[in-house]
């Protein structure tokens, strides 16, 4: 049975990408035929024209049909996977916040587009910034649709934060494992090896504090404006790389001696109000998540938690008049 794949913004930065990897079989596997409903603003449809040609002329034998819409209605139809990529990107010397209420219209629309078409069992990641708060705009839209069905991405700072801890001890990404981002997809995240190891050693036994603090958690925290800088542009293949990433391990389970981090609804666990798209250490399996409970957070970790939080409900705050 093949699978509907919506992408919103697919004629953007992101969206090319991940479009050709999701129809080429990376997102669930070379068994798997793929129908593609690709959403753009109506100025974009003629570019996303010729996304939706060079896909016929890749062949792909995982693709079936390509969609190409400006109607959300059309786009999130009996949809079992979306991709809220569609949303203006920063520009230098901005947060992402000050993105938040340019693009918080296009997530409530969204929301409801998704809750009146799309399966009732689809499994959405919002990447478009503010993700986190675009999330909780779009879940709220959504009142019959599970709000676990929605979900953050967090996955580009959980692989930037393994790159960085691979390159500083000289070890591969394969060999590091529960590496947690917590919070929100901002400066405020706290990117934490507290409880990670590479191979059977304690990450924290083998960089030193200062090392930590100092260097390694502001470069994850603040690798997007690093990559804006030098490109020009904000990160567009590593966003797409994480995207698949991140749906791909939710609905076919991750490694079960590893974590993910995922920005979902929070129920509450480590004293997080509830409601707020949260990042926490995850697991998956059978197409469905837990949170890692009882972890101990030592007074950094907890201080840095609760800075993420509020700023999430300050960001709640801003846009309450949409949920
Ligand atoms: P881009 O400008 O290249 O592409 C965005 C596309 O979205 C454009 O083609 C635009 O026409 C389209 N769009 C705008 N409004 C839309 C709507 N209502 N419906 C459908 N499509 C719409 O931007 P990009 O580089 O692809 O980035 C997209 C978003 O992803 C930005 O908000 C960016 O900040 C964010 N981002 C998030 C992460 C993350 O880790 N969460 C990483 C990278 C980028
Ligand atoms: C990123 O982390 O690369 C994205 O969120 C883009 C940005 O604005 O930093």
């Amino acid at each position: 049975m093949p699978k509907t794949i919506t992408i919103t913004g697919a004629a953007g930065q992101i969206g090319y990408q991940l479009a050709f990897r999701i129809a080429s079989g990376q997102l669930l596997g070379p068994e798997t035929k793929v129908n593609l409903n690709l959403l753009e603003i109506t100025p974009a449809l003629e570019a996303l024209k010729g996304v939706a040609m060079e896909l016929e002329d890749c062949s792909f034998s995982t693709l079936g049909k390509v969609i190409t819409t400006d109607d959300p209605s059309i786009a999130f139809g009996d949809s079992n996977f979306a991709f809220l990529v569609g949303a203006k990107p920063r520009g230098p010397g901005m947060e992402r916040s000050d993105l938040l209420i340019e693009n918080a219209q296009i997530f409530s629309a969204q929301g409801k587009a998704i809750n009146d078409n799309a399966d009732q069992n689809i499994k959405v990641l919002v990447v478009g910034n503010p993700a986190n708060t675009n999330a909780l705009i779009a879940a709220s839209n959504a009142p019959d649709v599970d709000s676990r069905s929605f979900s953050a991405m967090m996955r580009l700072d959980h692989n930037r934060a393994i790159a960085q801890l691979a390159t500083k001890t000289g070890f591969h990404n394969s060999d590091i494992k529960k590496v947690v981002i917590w919070g929100n997809h901002s400066t405020t995240q706290y990117p934490d090896i507290t409880h990670a190891l590479i191979g059977s050693q304690k990450a924290a036994d083998l960089v030193d504090q200062d090392w930590i603090r100092n260097e390694f958690i502001p470069r994850v925290q603040n690798r997007g404006a690093e990559i804006i800088k030098a490109r020009g542009l904000s990160s567009a293949a590593s966003a797409a790389s994480a995207a698949i990433d991140h749906m791909r391990e939710w609905e076919l389970g991750n490694s079960q001696d590893d974590w993910l981090s995922m920005a979902i609804p929070s129920d509450g666990s480590y004293g997080i109000s509830e409601g707020i798209m949260f990042s926490y250490p995850i697991l998956s399996s059978g197409g469905d998540y837990s949170i890692i409970q009882g972890l101990d957070l030592d007074e950094f970790s907890l201080e840095s938690i609760k800075a993420s939080e509020k700023e999430l409900l300050e960001e709640r705050e801003a846009i309450k008049h949409l949920l």
